[in-house]
């Protein structure tokens, strides 16, 4: 049985009926059509589907829906304003960020939050802050680098 959910998304409110079962990922990407959140592993693995719930990182397969009800949520697609690119973006752009590109939202997002909340002070504590965001092109050393970029 569905039931009722009301969400700010990217800045818009959405109401919404739901299956109790569903992940906060399936919703974004098959309810809302936002699918620039990726899904990667489904549990809780490989960060592709990071978002953010009230300014904190949440890997989106891992919780379900209905858990965040009257809350916020920032997708890849909220980041940019209008044209304008999030300074995040501009760096993954600017660095090569990204090769295959696939895993490259929940990088964004998690390196959104590291910088954020204050984890951007070395190499070190960039790389650990975003070990759970996997990226199999192994294009780490360019990630950290649009952090330090963007943390400067
Ligand atoms: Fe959620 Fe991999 S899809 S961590």
């Amino acid at each position: 049985e569905k039931v009722p959910l009301n969400l700010k998304v990217n800045g818009q409110k959405v109401k919404l009926s739901v299956e109790p079962r569903t992940t906060l990922l399936d919703l974004l990407r098959e309810n809302l059509h936002l699918t620039g959140t990726k899904k990667g592993c489904d549990y809780g693995q490989c960060g592709a589907c990071t978002v953010h719930v009230d300014g904190q990182r949440v890997n989106s397969c891992l919780s379900f829906a209905v858990m965040h009800e009257g809350k916020e949520i920032t997708t890849i697609e909220g980041l940019a304003e209008g044209d304008k690119l999030h300074p995040m973006q501009e760096a993954f752009v600017k660095h090569d960020g990204f090769q295959c590109g696939y895993c490259t939202p929940g990088q964004i997002m998690s390196a959104v939050a590291c910088v954020r909340e204050g984890h951007a002070g070395s190499e070190s504590e960039i790389r650990e802050f975003m070990s759970g965001n996997i990226c199999r092109c192994g294009a780490y050393s360019n990630i950290v680098a649009a952090i330090q970029d963007v943390k400067k």
